[in-house]
């Protein structure tokens, strides 16, 4: 992978991202989530690269595109071979009614190295480069926000946890408070919420608890791309998602993976925002367009790129046309 591919990459995320943001508030979560999968999935057809989903909408009996398995890119017989790793709109609920941190995100990596997660949850734990190698899945939170505290050369009180707002976290809740911590609640949109902890400008120093596994993946390729770090633990809710789970070729359902086991080698990160969240701007209507703010990084040089760009409807009618589906 010498070439830059996030740079090309970002395109298909700013599209998906603008065909989303169209149809924000309208309180239908498909709505905006299909419009962003169709515009995802025409926007691969241009990149040169041999590309595969390995994360993406679903197993192919129920996403008909951007499934598990499907093949994106244009195949050229010298074109790259990738594995990729997408979400064309995370945070769809953020997105029907025009909450903060909904974004669209692609993460790539060479053919084999990103964890194939089964559709469960997993258990999360990430931090940004300066807490890198303090993080321990198997320690309690509050020995966790303890050690981080120490990195970050600061009291626990003064840490920002970024935590689901689901009962499920009750428990976790209740010991973050307890260790002093402050606690941000999201309702949605952990991938936001972990890459927010290596962008200090957002305040938040730690995401905890359990949110969807592809999206952990996804998380673990953006925190290495730039020297955070993540522990996930997947967490099957039921009998059938320890099945599909060994069925992927998970055998150790309690392995505690790092963010180098989750995606590994050199791998690199798209987002661009869909409605404004800590580190991004959401999409912005303009007559005859729209602003899209972007953001790219790569693994291999911890280059982080933000990309603003203006994209003007009448010049691509192939994608922003109402009829072409530009909704
Ligand atoms: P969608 O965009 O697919 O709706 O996912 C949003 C999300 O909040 C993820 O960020 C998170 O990992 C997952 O859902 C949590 O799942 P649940 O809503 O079942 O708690």
């Amino acid at each position: 992978m010498d070439r830059n591919l996030a740079l090309e990459v970002v395109r298909v995320t700013e599209l998906a991202a603008i065909a989303a943001a169209r149809l924000m508030g309208r309180g239908e979560k498909n709505l905006s989530d299909q419009a962003a999968v169709d515009a995802m999935r025409r926007a691969f057809d241009t990149l040169h690269i041999q590309g595969t989903v390995v994360i993406g909408e679903g197993e192919r009996d129920e996403a008909p595109m951007l499934y598990i398995g499907e093949k994106v890119g244009r195949w050229g017989p010298d074109d790259p071979g990738i594995d990729i790793a997408l979400d064309p709109l995370e945070g769809t609920n953020l997105c029907a009614y025009g909450r903060p941190g909904a974004i669209a995100v692609v993460a790539l990596a060479e053919r084999g190295k990103l964890l194939n997660a089964p559709d469960t949850y997993m258990e999360k734990l990430a931090v940004g480069p300066q807490a890198r190698g303090v993080i321990d899945l198997r320690k309690t939170p509050t020995e966790n926000l303890r050690s981080i505290a120490r990195a970050l050369e600061r009291d626990p009180g003064d840490l920002t946890v970024v935590i689901l707002d689901r009962p499920r976290h009750e428990e976790l809740i209740r010991e973050v408070r307890s260790a002093g911590a402050r606690i941000r609640l999201i309702e949605d949109g952990d991938v936001a919420g972990g890459v927010a902890t290596c962008f200090p400008e957002t305040g938040v120093d730690v995401l905890m608890g359990i949110g969807g596994a592809p999206e952990g993946v996804i998380t673990a390729a953006a925190v290495k791309s730039v020297g955070g770090d993540m522990q996930g633990r997947l967490k099957p809710r039921n009998d059938d998602e320890i099945v599909r789970a060994r069925r992927m070729g998970i055998s150790d359902l309690n392995r505690i993976y790092t963010a180098e086991e989750l995606a590994q080698g050199e791998v690199m990160f798209a987002a661009t925002g869909v409605t404004s969240s800590d580190f991004l701007r959401g999409v912005r209507f303009f007559g005859g367009g729209a602003e899209t703010w972007s953001v790219v990084m790569r693994s291999k040089t911890g280059t982080i790129r933000y990309v603003q760009a203006q994209h003007r409807f009448e010049t691509k009618p192939e994608y922003f046309s109402r009829q072409a589906g530009g909704h």
